[in-house]
């Protein structure tokens, strides 16, 4: 009896397991997927082999599979330094000298591209580059030789800054961005949802859980005066850009910043937030304090959370199409999606695309140029931005221009802001007020590898994949080259917003995206006297009549 009572216990004990371990398997087989995990492993065994090939082969290759453009790059640069060396030093020599320098390649650079104010103080780095009053220490085995290539990097960016004054410059900023000032204001320290009780109007949190895992918090501002026969609001899904996140629509307050606007002309407005953000940092099984949470690109990003937040907006909001409305990157993840799953199309009844990144030809963001493998930067920035969240630390802010913009502008706090940095600022549109607010709640964060697939982007002059490397993408796309995003495929209705001194979207690339897509509807430049940045589509004070007006015409006509 004893013993049957006991196999008795030891079945149920078992199948309670069992059905435990089975519904743990089961869920995480259900959302989880992991393509990218393999492809690591792969990155990781390809870079093994590749440092072994290249000692053996006794060439001053990099070893570098992230992206094979980078290496060839790296190769035809090595090349250069090989041919002069290579008749004074033995092969074991050369061996030693590759297997030296690329450890020193990885724990300290060779070069350091730390560029400062001639006014301050002197550092020694040897070699130096100065262009225009900004140093860039070179050192002897520095790819950065010239002015040219620093005047490269700079030069097209700063050349929008020539209209400043220079009582512009130190009146707009300085004064308001004061810490007391700081202190002052309550905007500092509000979330999306606190903005918008503040200002009394209604507001939802959601979770989209995506197919992959992550968890994404979308924010709806329901419709206020919804009756039972009324028709359904319609609805509106903004999509914030690079290194932004809901809060971005919002900042300016209502009447002003689109967001308010939209929900006040009677849309059911949904603020997104993708995989990364600070408002979407959360997987069912990654940590984002491990890198392994931010393997994603724009690919992912594309594919996952978009077809995720617009399903979930449609679903709870009862509709079968939206209206979208993407900034920066917001536009550049729509497209890929759009071209990669047609059907998705049929669910949008008007795009509107602020200040699209798809083409980069022109760009002229510092940080893109030099993190592009055809640029000479390209081997230290790769390094020092690493796999994980993009978070450069103040050293590389400097490099990417933090040191130029306080060169050329003079003012400290918002050359030590990332988004700033990255897309510049005019000191004619944006409030004094706004501008700490802004720098308050951004960066909202991205990965690395969102940064770097824009700089491939920026190297192949077309809107692609992310590039793993020619090894690994035979593995992933069949192909040693990254697939191009097929935009002919794009058939919903497009409006694109674009302005002449974007540092990140440029006007002859948004006029390729517009020859590339079927069904623009229109294309409009801000003028070119109101010196738009990438920024002012959600910061500027010109914004709400310069371009919301237009944009929530476009919507009437476009339904
Ligand atoms: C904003 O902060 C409040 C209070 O801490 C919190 O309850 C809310 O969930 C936050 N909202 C978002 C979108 O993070």
């Amino acid at each position: 009896m004893k013993t049957i009572y006991a196999l008795l216990c030891l079945t149920l004990v078992q199948s309670i397991s069992c059905s435990i371990f089975m519904t743990k398997q089961h869920s995480q087989d259900d959302i989880i997927q992991h393509p990218l995990d393999y492809v690591e492993q792969q990155i990781h065994q390809q870079k093994q082999k590749l440092q072994k090939q290249t000692l053996n082969k006794r060439s001053h290759q990099h070893s570098d599979s992230d992206s094979d453009s980078a290496s060839r790059a790296a190769a035809s640069h090595s090349a250069s330094q090989s041919s002069s060396s290579q008749s004074s030093s033995s092969q074991e020599d050369e061996a030693k000298h590759v297997q030296d320098k690329m450890n020193v390649k990885h724990h300290s650079p060779v070069y350091s591209v730390i560029m400062k104010l001639k006014k301050e103080v002197d550092i020694n780095h040897g070699d130096s580059v100065v262009w225009k009053n900004i140093e860039m220490a070179s050192g002897p085995n520095s790819p950065v030789q010239t002015e040219q290539d620093i005047e490269d990097i700079f030069g097209d960016s700063l050349k929008t800054w020539d209209h400043f004054t220079d009582d512009a410059k130190k009146n707009t900023f300085h004064d308001a961005i004061s810490e007391t000032q700081r202190e002052n204001n309550e905007d500092f320290h509000l979330n999306a949802t606190e903005l918008l009780k503040k200002h009394q109007y209604p507001v939802e949190e959601h979770t989209v859980a995506t197919d992959d895992g992550y968890h994404l918090t979308v924010l709806r501002i329901p419709p206020t005066h919804q009756t039972r026969d009324d028709k359904k609001k319609p609805v509106a899904l903004l999509m914030h850009g690079l290194l932004g996140s809901a809060d971005d629509w919002l900042l300016m307050g209502p009447s002003k910043s689109l967001a308010y606007m939209l929900s006040d002309a009677g849309y059911d407005v949904w603020l997104g937030n993708v995989r990364g953000n600070k408002y979407s940092r959360s997987h069912v099984s990654k940590h984002p304090a491990l890198n392994d949470f931010w393997k994603f690109s724009n690919d992912e990003i594309a594919l996952h959370d978009l077809p995720a937040i617009i399903d979930h907006v449609l679903d709870i909001s009862g509709q079968e199409r939206l209206h979208y409305i993407g900034h920066s990157q917001g536009a550049t993840t729509f497209f890929a999606l759009m071209s990669e799953q047609p059907s998705y199309n049929e669910k949008i009844v008007s795009m509107h695309a602020l200040s699209p990144i798809v083409y980069m030809n022109y760009v002229r963001s510092p940080l893109f140029r030099m993190i592009a493998p055809t640029s000479k930067f390209y081997q230290y920035i790769h390094d020092q931005v690493g796999h994980g969240a993009f978070e450069p630390g103040k050293h590389l802010i400097e490099t990417f221009g933090g040191a130029a913009c306080r060169e050329k502008l003079g003012c400290r706090h918002v050359c030590n802001n990332l988004n700033y940095v990255i897309s510049g600022i005019n000191v004619y549109n944006q409030d004094a007020d706004i501008v700490p607010v802004v720098m308050a709640h951004l960066p909202a964060g991205t990965s690395a590898r969102v940064m770097k697939q824009y700089g491939q982007n920026v190297a192949s002059h077309d809107f692609r994949k992310y590039n793993y490397g020619a090894e690994t993408n035979m593995k992933v796309y069949g192909a040693s080259e990254p697939p191009s995003y097929d935009l002919s495929k794009v058939s919903a209705p497009v409006n694109l917003y674009h302005s002449h001194d974007a540092w990140l979207a440029h006007p002859k690339d948004v006029e390729k995206l517009q020859e590339n897509l079927p069904n623009v509807k229109q294309s409009f430049e801000v003028p070119e006297q109101q010196h738009f940045t990438d920024l002012d589509f959600q910061f500027s004070k010109k914004a709400p009549d310069t371009v919301y007006q237009k944009l929530m015409e476009n919507m009437q006509n476009n339904s």
